[in-house]
């Protein structure tokens, strides 16, 4: 198939770019740079041997998205695009409304005027709010703790509306449990700016001695060890359930939510032990007080992903630690 992959040239776009090309399928990415580099372009030709169809835009650009639709000839989209920062999201909600929301509207008008049904959107599991059982299956209620986590929200609201309304529509919003480690290249990976937000960025800077050290956010949670659970899923794992997604929407109309995890939760602490293993590292850390805003555990059912689109997770936590350590050491954060 021809697609287009907004946000393409960011940390699961680009994973899921080199899945998509060696699956077969045409792709052209689509990227304002906004939370990516250049550079990653020249990384996805050489992992894949070719260039890939580049189009600079914002996604708001409803014009530009149209045409490029119409000029490529796409059939379907995969829609990355978006700032995904709870912590700005409470400090910049018109940032992040104009952003996800008005950006995924403007898409969404560019599909409708080309003629373009199908899309695989980047949901998240904050879309469950505070977990009220464990664990998140798709029927677990939605909703928002913050900005951001409203974005995925009303997007999928968006989303289900539209495709009641014709039944031309096939949507696939994918339910991203904890997205980590890199491409086995290393030449790609996750490259955030400025002091990481998320526990595994955060983790390999500590290892590889840009940071001093990590602060655990808490240690009274009720979960094994004290530290807060999550379900990391390796971004290969991931990039593999938007293949599977494409697949199954060509054989299904209609608006279907699934979640994409391993359903196999691990504590900061396990993470760390983990890093450490698979680095050789030391992993410096300070318990502090509880972020707010943070649960105790949150990890997914993935039996929906299983029966619908034939996916599962298959790399495990040793893997996804070597593969982004790997992408650390190959200098990949910063270079250019
Ligand atoms: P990322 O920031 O690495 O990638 C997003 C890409 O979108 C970047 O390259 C950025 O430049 C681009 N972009 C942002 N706004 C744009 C706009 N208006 N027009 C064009 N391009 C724009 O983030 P990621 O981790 O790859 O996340 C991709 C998607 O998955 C996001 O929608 C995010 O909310 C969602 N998601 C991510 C996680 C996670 O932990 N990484 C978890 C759940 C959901
Ligand atoms: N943590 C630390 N120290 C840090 C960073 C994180 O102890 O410096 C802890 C957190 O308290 C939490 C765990 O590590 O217990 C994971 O935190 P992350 O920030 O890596 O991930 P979250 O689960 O908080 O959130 C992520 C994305 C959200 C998304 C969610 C579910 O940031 O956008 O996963 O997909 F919604």
């Amino acid at each position: 198939m021809k697609l287009l992959l907004t946000g393409g040239t960011g940390f699961i776009g680009s994973h899921t770019a080199v899945v998509l090309s060696q699956a077969g399928h045409e792709l052209v990415l689509l990227d304002n740079f906004s939370n990516s580099k250049q550079a990653v372009l020249g990384r996805l030709e050489t992992i894949l041997g070719h260039a890939l169809p580049f189009v600079q835009a914002d996604v708001r650009d409803t014009a530009k998205v149209t045409q490029a639709l119409q000029t490529h000839g796409i059939q379907a989209v995969v829609h990355f695009a978006g700032l995904k920062a709870v912590g700005e999201s409470v400090a910049q909600p018109l940032n992040y409304f104009a952003n996800n929301l008005q950006g995924t509207l403007s898409l969404l008008q560019a599909m409708q005027a080309a003629q373009v049904h199908q899309l695989v959107f980047s949901s998240s599991a904050t879309v469950y709010g505070e977990p009220q059982y464990l664990p998140l299956d798709e029927q677990h209620p939605t909703s928002a703790t913050n900005p951001y986590g409203r974005t995925k929200l009303h997007i999928e609201e968006m989303l289900h509306d539209l495709s009641a309304s014709n039944p031309a529509w096939r949507i696939a919003c994918l339910r991203y449990f904890n997205p980590v480690g890199a491409h086995d290249s290393g030449l790609i990976g996750e490259d955030p700016n400025g002091i990481p937000n998320n526990l595994m960025p955060f983790v390999v800077q500590v290892a590889a001695g840009i940071r001093p050290a990590l602060q655990v956010f808490g240690n009274d949670y009720d979960t094994p060890d004290g530290t807060g659970v999550r379900d990391y899923i390796h971004v290969m794992d991931l990039a593999q359930g938007h293949l599977a997604a494409l697949h199954f929407l060509n054989a299904q109309t209609g608006w279907h939510a699934i979640n994409l995890g391993t359903g196999q939760g691990y504590s900061v602490l396990e993470m760390v032990k983990a890093f450490e293993a698979a680095s050789g590292k030391p992993v410096a850390f300070n318990i502090v007080p509880r972020r707010p805003g943070d649960v105790a555990s949150c990890y997914a059912k993935v039996d929906k992903a299983q029966a619908l689109l034939n996916w599962q997770a298959s790399r495990g936590l040793p893997q996804m630690c070597e593969d982004a350590w790997r992408a650390q050491q190959r200098n990949m954060p910063s270079t250019t």
